[in-house]
């Protein structure tokens, strides 16, 4: 069983790059299914998230090829079979696989997929894409442990989510592309990564206004073609690494931000007495200070995000004072808490709130990456604390970080890996 054994205590220094972002990625290839065409995308991450995404484009006959050394994947989705389902095995391996299905509708008119899986941070429905492809025509069949959606055509309608679900928002933008007449999605998400799927699509040939905004317009078109595209960075990746400069009192340059996108986050830390300089793509990062105590809730974007979440509430174990989280956006997200009371945090759960009393310092432990953030957030908390970390089911930090321990160690943690 894979570990990461961390020995706390050490300052970081120097600086670090930032991957481009996994949650622009996985809906992107996803959308590459529309075109029929050959995409390219320049400087994916090498994650294995994205290598799920890849498998499971495979299994309806894309051919992919993932060139690991130049971060570059190239995808000809010309050769997928129109009535081909996806592996199930894959598409319960990730929550994410289900973005597969506005594109195979679209261009396929019919689509069968298990019902996906993921991070173990709640229930999950995924009632919101139903509805939003149920709108645009199409007929749906909920059996057990699979959904089919069936439509001759789809034709374009008006669409007010309940909630801004990212998800939701993507899969129903990618139906509409192809959809007959206009699609107006209201109260949809206005994450990023939203904006880089819609620069994606528009890439590809399709009219797109207002993403990353609360009413996303799509205008149908008959035809698409393959495009190149580069995503944007990491924003949870970044502010991963600003939490690690502040839990080790460190001050580190982290190189590939876009300022507008990490607002919130910035605005947090900045709050809990962490000096930040942007300069361009990077910042500095001064984290020497003592840590403020904050309240912090979650919400969607430009809100605090909750996959910042347990990155965060580890910062706070260590401040100088009581500090409120609440998580609103999902209802199981604090599976993180139990494991970080075994390194000595002070922390009561509330409902949807958890009270963190700030100790001095964390006490090395043995503890368990519960979830992809919580899991990036024990290893933080082990960069802070007195003795070693160890680190076990690391599986799900290599979902969504890009050799987070060589980039740490280059930071000068001391972190390795052992099997
Ligand atoms: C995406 C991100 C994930 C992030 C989350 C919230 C990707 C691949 N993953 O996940 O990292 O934590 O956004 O920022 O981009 N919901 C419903 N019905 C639905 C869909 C969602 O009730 O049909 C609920 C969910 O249970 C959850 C909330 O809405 O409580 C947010 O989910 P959503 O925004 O859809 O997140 P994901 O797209 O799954």
């Amino acid at each position: 069983m894979e570990k990461i054994v961390v020995k706390g205590g050490y300052k970081l220094n120097g600086e670090v790059n930032i991957s481009s972002a996994k949650n622009s990625v996985l809906p992107i290839i996803a959308a590459s299914i529309l075109c029929g065409d050959r995409c390219t995308i320049d400087n994916a991450p090498m994650l294995e998230d994205v290598f799920v995404i890849c498998d499971v484009l495979k299994s309806i006959g894309a051919d992919i090829s993932i060139d690991k050394e130049h971060s570059k994947i190239n995808i000809n989705t010309g050769t997928i079979i129109s009535q081909a389902e996806p592996s199930s095995e894959l598409v319960r391996k990730m929550r994410a696989s289900f973005l597969i299905m506005g594109p195979m509708l679209s261009r396929f008119g019919r689509v069968k997929l298990s019902l996906p899986g993921g991070c173990n941070i709640g229930s999950r429905p995924i009632d919101l894409h139903l509805k939003g492809l149920n709108a645009l025509g199409a007929k749906i069949d909920l059996g057990h442990g699979y959904v089919e959606a069936i439509s001759k055509k789809l034709i374009g309608n008006k669409i007010y989510l309940d909630f801004p679900s990212v998800g939701a928002t993507e899969n129903i933008m990618m139906a509409a592309v192809l959809a007959e007449g206009e699609t107006i999605i209201e109260n949809s998400a206005e994450e990023p990564e939203i904006e880089d799927l819609a620069d994606f699509l528009n890439g590809i040939g399709a009219k797109i206004e207002g993403a990353g905004t609360g009413t996303i317009k799509i205008k149908g078109v008959k035809d698409l073609n393959g495009t190149l595209h580069r995503p944007i960075y990491d924003r949870i990746e970044a502010g991963t690494y600003m939490v690690a400069a502040a839990i080790t009192g460190s001050k580190i340059k982290i190189n590939g931000i876009d300022e507008e996108h990490l607002k919130p986050i910035v605005a947090k830390l900045t709050e809990c007495g962490v000096l930040m300089e942007i300069e361009g793509n990077s910042v500095w990062v001064d984290g020497r200070n003592e840590i403020k105590p904050l309240d912090i809730k979650t919400m969607p974007y430009p809100g605090f995000p909750t996959d910042m979440q347990p990155q965060m509430m580890g910062l706070l174990c260590i401040a100088e004072g009581t500090s409120l989280i609440t998580e609103t956006v999902f209802e199981n997200r604090f599976m993180h808490i139990s494991e970080m009371k075994r390194m000595g945090a002070n922390i009561k759960i509330d409902g949807r709130s958890a009270v963190i009393e700030g100790v001095k310092r964390l006490t090395g432990s043995e503890v368990k990456a519960t979830d992809l953030r919580a899991g990036a957030a024990m290893i933080l908390c082990g960069l802070s604390a007195e003795g070693i970390t160890e680190i076990s089911d690391i599986y799900h930090v290599d979902r969504g970080y890009v050799q987070i321990e060589e980039k740490l160690r280059k930071l000068g943690a001391e972190i390795k890996r052992v099997y």
